[in-house]
């Protein structure tokens, strides 16, 4: 769907922020903080219990006025209704974007080609919900009557990332009589070792693919079926062994798993949108149906704050407008996610996905190419262990690296200082990056002449510190809503589809002929350029 407000509207409001990028580009934010006593509280946005402090940008009052002026030059706001109604807004594949309707309460409607699909959501949920329930009290059994202790979840990118992000994330919640694995890629290893020391007749595999047709999540379910029987399982226990996460019937009846045993989803629910449909059984199954149902409410709370909060005070908006701010203004290239949560893991990885498959795009909605930059490269570890690594560059570095800081006041896990320590890193990180420290502070503390450049911290470097209560169901709900709307965001300043990722096309195909012609010697000419051609003959040579 072509988005509302003309490119002329739009160009003006670029050209408003290069000139006032111009003025303001260089500023320091001691500063503007010097400037402003009030700009840590003002510049601080509360919701639903999530806080997030955007102070410590390099913005003044009239950087925000100009981006909001962008965003509406964008008509973000009939964009974002065009979503939450169920418009097929992912215009090359020609489907509605509604990830929203997952977490819909029942009683809400949104109606897409005449249906009304909120009540197919709850009827899913309540599906999952007692499967969950009959597995984690012991009364769904395997195929020999022993109860299931493991659950091996086989799925690939947007149907293992959301799962295995949230199974790490929710674990303080989880059953801990149970054993939890995630096995996504077509290496070998990866099976081998998910199972090494696990009873099939104990084990439960969930094969969560939207398109069942997967190569990595297929050939993984193929092994898995193989373990199986070779481990003493019959056909016939199968179904008690295998259920399917997919919106295709047909390939998962095809596969042999009794389509009784499927938790089906929907073509209007993107893979990395997913982990709150019924690919998010492997959470339910770990800490139940009602904590997942915490965590639906959450995201629930994040799309109503984002499709009813005015601008400036909308948490996701104004975090896709720093990021834009920053990546086609500074050229910065990439953003750092910094959890102080160890919980929080495997999240970078998560958004890596979300962001980067969503807005790694080269061309606008009408298939021009781009004349900005988009989506930037999300990338980043849990603190403190990033400290002693990478975070030397962040401070030191020549590039500008906006962070995005995450913590929470309360631990999960009490013990000691830890939890003041862990915060007051925190809050260090993000003072050292923005206010550094000056050659003449370097010298007062007696520093040897030579030794000053090198101990200077230019300063300057932008973040947001976002935090919440503790980590719970809900709050995870809500700070994945929070990213998902963000990006949502950016993809509409940019113009840009973020719904469909024909990016992974061309490799897909080639790594088919390849394959073929790996397993096949007698394969006559190879037809690829000179590099591919030798390197294919010299695995042929080793295999
Ligand atoms: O890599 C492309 C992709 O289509 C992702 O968007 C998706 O999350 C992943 O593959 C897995 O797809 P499926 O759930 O259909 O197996």
């Amino acid at each position: 769907m072509a988005i509302e407000g003309t490119a002329q509207v739009r160009h003006k409001a670029w050209l408003a922020l290069e000139d006032h990028y111009a003025k303001i580009g260089k500023t320091e934010m001691k500063h503007l903080f010097a400037q402003d006593p009030q700009r840590g509280e003002r510049f601080t946005l509360q919701a639903n219990g999530l806080l997030l402090d955007y102070s410590k940008n390099r913005i003044t009052d009239e950087t925000l006025k100009l981006l909001f002026d962008l965003a509406e030059a964008a008509g973000l706001k009939a964009a974002t209704e065009a979503m939450f109604t169920g418009k097929k807004i992912n215009i090359t594949e020609n489907r509605a974007v509604l990830h929203v309707a997952l977490r819909a309460p029942k009683g809400e409607s949104i109606v897409v080609d005449g249906e009304d699909v909120v009540p197919q959501v709850h009827a899913v949920l309540d599906k999952m919900s007692g499967f969950a329930d009959k597995v984690r009290s012991g009364e769904w059994k395997g195929a020999t009557g022993k109860r299931i202790r493991n659950v091996v979840n086989i799925g690939i990118g947007g149907s293992d990332l959301g799962p295995v992000m949230a199974y790490e994330a929710l674990k303080h919640y989880s059953q801990r009589d149970m054993v939890f694995r995630f096995v996504s890629n077509v290496d070998g290893t990866d099976f081998v070792e998910a199972v090494q020391d696990l009873h099939a007749e104990e084990t439960l595999f969930l094969v969560a693919s939207k398109t069942f047709t997967t190569q990595e999540t297929m050939t993984n379910a193929h092994s898995a079926r193989d373990w199986f029987l070779s481990k003493g399982g019959e056909e016939a226990g199968i179904a008690k062994h295998f259920v399917a996460i997919s919106t295709n019937e047909n390939e998962v009846a095809k596969f042999g798993i009794d389509t009784a045993n499927m938790f089906g989803f929907w073509d209007w629910v993107g893979g990395r949108y997913s982990m709150d449909s019924a690919i998010g059984l492997s959470t339910m199954l770990a800490i139940g149906p009602e904590n997942f149902r915490a965590m639906l409410a959450g995201f629930h709370k994040m799309d109503v704050h984002f499709r009813t909060a005015p601008l400036a005070q909308n948490m996701p908006v104004l975090l896709a407008l720093l990021t834009v701010w920053y990546t086609d203004h500074f050229d910065a290239q990439t953003v750092a996610i910094l959890p102080y949560e160890q919980y929080l893991k495997r999240f970078p990885a998560y958004l890596q996905q979300l962001t980067m498959e969503s807005n790694g795009k080269h061309v606008t909605l009408e298939g021009k190419h781009v004349d900005t930059q988009t989506g930037p490269i999300y990338w980043g570890e849990p603190g403190t262990n990033g400290q002693h690594s990478f975070y030397q560059l962040i401070h030191q570095g020549t590039r500008l690296i906006p962070c995005d800081f995450i913590g929470f006041f309360k631990s999960l896990n009490p013990l000691g200082r830890h939890h003041d320590m862990l915060i007051a890193n925190v809050f260090a990180q993000a003072e050292a990056l923005a206010f550094g420290k000056t050659a003449e502070q370097v010298k007062a503390e007696g520093t040897a002449d030579a030794l000053v450049p090198h101990r200077v911290f230019e300063g300057n470097r932008p973040s947001n510190t976002i935090l919440a209560d503790e980590l719970t169901p809900e709050v995870l709900g809500m700070l994945v809503a929070l990213y998902e709307h963000n990006v949502f965001t950016q993809g509409v300043i940019w113009n840009i589809n973020s719904f469909d990722q024909w990016g992974v096309e061309l490799g897909k195909v080639l790594a088919t002929k390849i394959l073929g012609e790996l397993e096949d010697k007698d394969q006559p000419d190879l037809k690829h350029d000179t590099s591919t051609n030798h390197l294919i003959t010299l695995y042929r040579s080793k295999k």
